[in-house]
């Protein structure tokens, strides 16, 4: 895990990086998404939120000031920092929590409402997504929901030509080595999504277009907004 989480220590200081914009802490699309959900859903704008992978923290501070409870997790002791720092200067009293998804979960049974998963479970292999949705499952609460922002692969060019040129692993299958980084990503169809993410069962799901910096190049990329109950 120290590796890991060193690596990501790096990611989450490149500011070059579109999912971490040092210094930018716009929430993105994910978490506007997931409140307008609530609001289509005539669900309450409260309640217990478990951000994975949190990185500097553009969307748990964000849903902080609509009124959740967010424990923000992070394995990266810079995003984590991050988080604390812009937090303090905010003057909101944060819950920061530095662990590996992938491995038991210093919280609590049943206690959450929602786990938030923004482009960060696509990244784990299948033995650590395992039992990353034990821990899920288990501090849900009965009728918690686990909201997912991940790569598609259905219509996203750029994740198709990755997953021929550069494919993962035969044990990883729909992943592919990311350029210039180095690590696994898995992109899904949506009918991938439940076997993928079971025992949850899929409620809604939706391809969001969306242009996407890498370095200096934008790609047309496509990410699923997908809300999944226990
Ligand atoms: C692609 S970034 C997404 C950041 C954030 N969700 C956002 O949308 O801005 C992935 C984040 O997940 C974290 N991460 C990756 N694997 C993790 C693990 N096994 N446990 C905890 N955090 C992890 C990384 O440190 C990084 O901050």
């Amino acid at each position: 895990m120290a590796s890991e989480a060193k690596y990501w220590d790096e990611q989450n200081l490149d500011t070059s990086r579109h999912f971490c914009a040092l210094g930018s802490f716009e929430p993105s699309i994910s978490a506007k998404k997931f409140v307008g959900h609530l609001v289509e859903e005539q669900r309450p704008l409260r309640g217990n939120i478990l951000e994975v992978g949190c990185g500097i923290g553009r969307n748990g501070i964000w849903l902080m000031e609509q009124g959740f409870d967010v424990i923000c997790v992070d394995f990266s002791k810079v995003a984590i920092n991050a988080v604390e720092k812009r937090a303090k200067a905010l003057d909101i009293k944060a819950n920061l929590k530095n662990f590996d998804i992938s491995r038991q979960w210093p919280v609590n049974k049943g206690s959450q409402d929602y786990v938030l998963d923004f482009m960060t479970s696509f990244l784990l292999t299948l033995p650590k997504l395992k039992v990353y949705l034990q821990e899920v499952s288990r501090v849900l609460k009965p009728d918690g929901r686990l909201v997912l922002y991940t790569l598609d692969r259905s219509q996203d060019t750029q994740a198709q030509k990755l997953l021929r040129e550069r494919p993962g692993p035969v044990s990883e299958p729909n992943t592919y080595v990311m350029p210039g980084m180095g690590h696994l990503e898995r992109a899904l169809t949506e009918k991938e999504i439940p076997q993928y993410y079971a025992p949850f069962k899929l409620e809604s799901c939706e391809l969001i277009p969306r242009p996407t910096r890498f370095g200096n190049e934008i790609f047309d990329k496509y990410y699923w907004f997908a809300v999944l109950k226990k």
